[in-house]
């Protein structure tokens, strides 16, 4: 008998989903997750810092999630037409994000930033956007190119991340360097007429914005007629309730949210100015600026349940400082144990995230991280893996939960010691 994950190795490009690719002796198949762990068909458990790539910010099946899915379910899991927790939701997204006037939904933060790339160009009238290299805003052309470039071209030209991107899409995506507001300000003065839009994840991977840079990209946007998009998949619900646009207080044009938003359910959704948003009703049809946006199941109302419990559990009192004091528990526990293992590293991130780049560099942007030591990343992830840490071997993005505890980040600084005294010999 195949076990599950010969099975998985059989069906699945290299048996994995698409979100991340294990070496074949360590692929697993996992069969549940509660909290912060998560078992795999063989009933081994890991301690969970990925949470479905940042989904489930209650930690898995938490209960009120649960039931309000159930519940919910129970009435007609889909209708492509408006119900009452999707319209909850949408008066939420509105009281709790500065920019939201109007909210769209879809099935995923990839569509969110298409449709939020496509408002911009079809509100403007011009074609290209502008986005920061490294930055990834989904599996679409806006987030896959200059994802990870290796040729490190000169700004503005992207270098697809992607096989399958056309030429001439790759020249509608101006690239620039991340923190380096006159690099920026240089390639918007150099193609004005023709930018619609600034895209900008606003705490870029976990590289915090500098002083002054979002706010900065703010005026450019403003004085070059573009809309300025926070990708805020990320940071959406998670660096604050009202999302990185309240913790940064720079409020853009259009945010995109996802993830977080969904409870661990798929959802994805456009917020910001109405006469944006507007150009998606339908008697605009046949205007030039009319933008199609549609999804069958986008904003259904089972994932809109589990977003309105999420939302709910996340406006208690103390959720956030909570989040916030295990992130800094968790980054500065990790500088800790690298820095007595002797091992060059930046621990970077803010609220409940956390990354390690193995790098003595100051690191701000893409370039600067460039030339930290990737095949030592990977060694030191799959260490962790071995280890039951679960985790993205591709990336040393870690995802906290209002469900881990201290025991858990433990239980991951003991799996760091080890490893890296295994890497080092
Ligand atoms: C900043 C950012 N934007 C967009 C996305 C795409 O979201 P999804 O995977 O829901 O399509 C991701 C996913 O990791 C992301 O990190």
């Amino acid at each position: 008998m195949p076990t599950a994950s010969e099975r998985s190795l059989a069906v699945f490009p290299a048996g994995s989903l698409g979100e991340y690719d294990l070496p074949p002796e360590l692929v697993v198949v996992l069969s549940r997750g509660q909290g912060a762990t998560v078992w795999d068909s063989d009933g081994r458990a890991f301690t969970d810092f990925t949470m479905g790539w940042g989904s489930a910010l209650l930690g898995h099946a938490h209960p009120a999630v649960l039931d309000a899915v159930v519940r919910r379910a129970a009435l007609g899991s889909n209708f492509a037409y408006v119900t009452e927790p999707a319209l909850e939701l949408g008066e939420e997204i509105v009281r709790a994000v500065a920019c939201a006037e109007r909210v769209r939904f879809c099935a995923s933060g990839t569509e969110a930033t298409s449709y939020a790339v496509r408002l911009a160009r079809a509100f403007t009238g011009r074609p290209k956007i502008l986005k920061f290299e490294g930055a990834y805003h989904g599996a679409n052309e806006i987030g896959t190119v200059s994802l990870f470039p290796s040729q490190l071209l000169d700004f503005p030209r992207g270098e697809p991340t992607s096989a399958g991107i056309p030429t001439g899409i790759v020249e509608d995506i101006l690239v620039a360097p991340y923190n380096d507001l006159a690099a920026a300000s240089a390639i918007v003065s150099a193609h004005r007429a023709e930018l619609a839009g600034i895209i900008v994840e606003p705490l870029h991977r976990c590289t915090a914005p500098l002083p002054g840079f979002l706010d900065g990209l703010r005026r450019l946007a403003t004085e070059a007629g573009a809309l300025l998009i926070f990708d805020e998949t990320v940071t959406g619900f998670r660096l604050a309730y009202g999302g990185a646009q309240a913790y940064y207080g720079t409020v853009p044009d259009l945010c995109t949210l996802g993830k977080a938003l969904g409870g661990g359910y798929p959802i994805g959704a456009v917020a910001g100015r109405a006469d944006v948003l507007d150009l998606v009703r339908e008697d605009r049809l046949g205007d030039p600026r009319y933008v199609w946006f549609a999804s069958s199941v986008g904003g259904n109302p089972v994932s809109a349940a589990a977003s309105l419990a999420t939302l709910g559990e996340l406006r208690r009192a103390r959720v956030y400082p909570r989040l916030f004091a295990m992130g800094e528990s968790l980054r500065s526990g990790l500088r800790r144990v690298l820095r007595d293992a002797g091992v060059p590293a930046h621990v970077q991130g803010d609220g409940p995230l956390a990354a390690v780049l193995f790098t003595d560099r100051e690191v701000v942007d893409y370039r600067s991280a460039f030339g930290s030591d990737r095949a030592m990343k990977r060694s030191f992830l799959l260490g962790l893996f071995r280890r039951g840490i679960f985790l993205n071997p591709m990336s040393t993005k870690l995802y906290l939960s209002t469900a881990h505890t201290e025991a858990d980040i433990e239980r991951l600084l003991t799996a760091t010691t080890e490893t890296l005294r295994e890497i080092r010999g």
